[in-house]
């Protein structure tokens, strides 16, 4: 299954700036947790693919705050592909490979970007279905070496419980789109993370009630 059109407008904000670049204020504000985060955990060299890199302002910050990883951004969308370029040229990041078209919901895509030593997913799962979200994280699985990492941010549902009153009408409008949306539970994911063989290594509190897992393959 490609991307959706319909979304609702909170979905996936972003300013459009010209040349096709797009600049988004929560990307901005949720950056520095975000490399912090990885700047923690993550292996200090090797491959890195982000996963739904939408404007491309995270993967900059990452490329330049981890030099010896190699980045790979990816999207779904074409728009998005073209603001992570305008991001990336102003950077000069020879760490930070052109973006390439990924679609994570399509059974397969593991085997053209096999040999992963980190992959990133943010705000991607609360927009896809449960059963999209499965073969992600399979495919996941499958293009991380042996103890490569993976980390996946995004708003989550606490034991199947929306945990404020703005997760709740953001997780609302997502349903009220389409009832396949919506946040899913932090219990699904770690069985979905079992069934995958990744092993769950914790799950970090993140700013604004977002949660961030981290798995490792053994
Ligand atoms: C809410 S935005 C998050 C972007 C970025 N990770 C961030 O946090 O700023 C969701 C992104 O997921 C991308 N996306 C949607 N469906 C996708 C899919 N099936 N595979 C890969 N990316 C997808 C969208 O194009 C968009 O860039």
């Amino acid at each position: 299954m490609a991307h959706r059109e319909k979304l609702p407008a909170t979905a996936c904000v972003a300013k459009l700036e010209g040349n096709g670049r797009l600049n988004s204020l929560s990307a901005v504000r949720n950056a520095k947790p975000i490399v912090e985060l990885v700047r923690e955990i993550a292996i200090k060299s090797g491959n890195a693919l982000e996963i739904a890199s939408g404007t491309g302002q995270h993967v900059v910050k990452l490329a330049a705050a981890l030099p010896l990883l190699n980045w790979q951004p990816s999207d779904v969308d074409e728009t998005r592909i073209k603001s992570i370029r305008c991001w990336s040229n102003d950077h000069h990041l020879t760490n930070l490979k052109p973006p390439c078209l990924l679609d994570a919901t399509k059974e397969g895509w593991a085997a053209e970007h096999h040999g992963q030593d980190l992959i990133l997913l943010v705000n991607l799962l609360h927009l896809i279905s449960i059963e999209e979200t499965k073969i992600l994280v399979n495919e996941m699985s499958k293009a991380l070496v042996p103890q490569g990492l993976s980390i996946i941010y995004g708003p989550f549902m606490r034991n199947d419980k929306l945990i404020s009153k703005s997760d709740m009408e953001f997780h609302h409008s997502l349903i009220d789109t389409d009832p396949d949306l919506g946040y899913k539970n932090d219990v699904d994911m770690l069985n979905i993370f079992n069934e995958a063989g990744l092993v769950h290594l914790r799950t970090e509190k993140m700013p604004a009630n977002n949660l961030a897992f981290i798995t490792q393959k053994p």
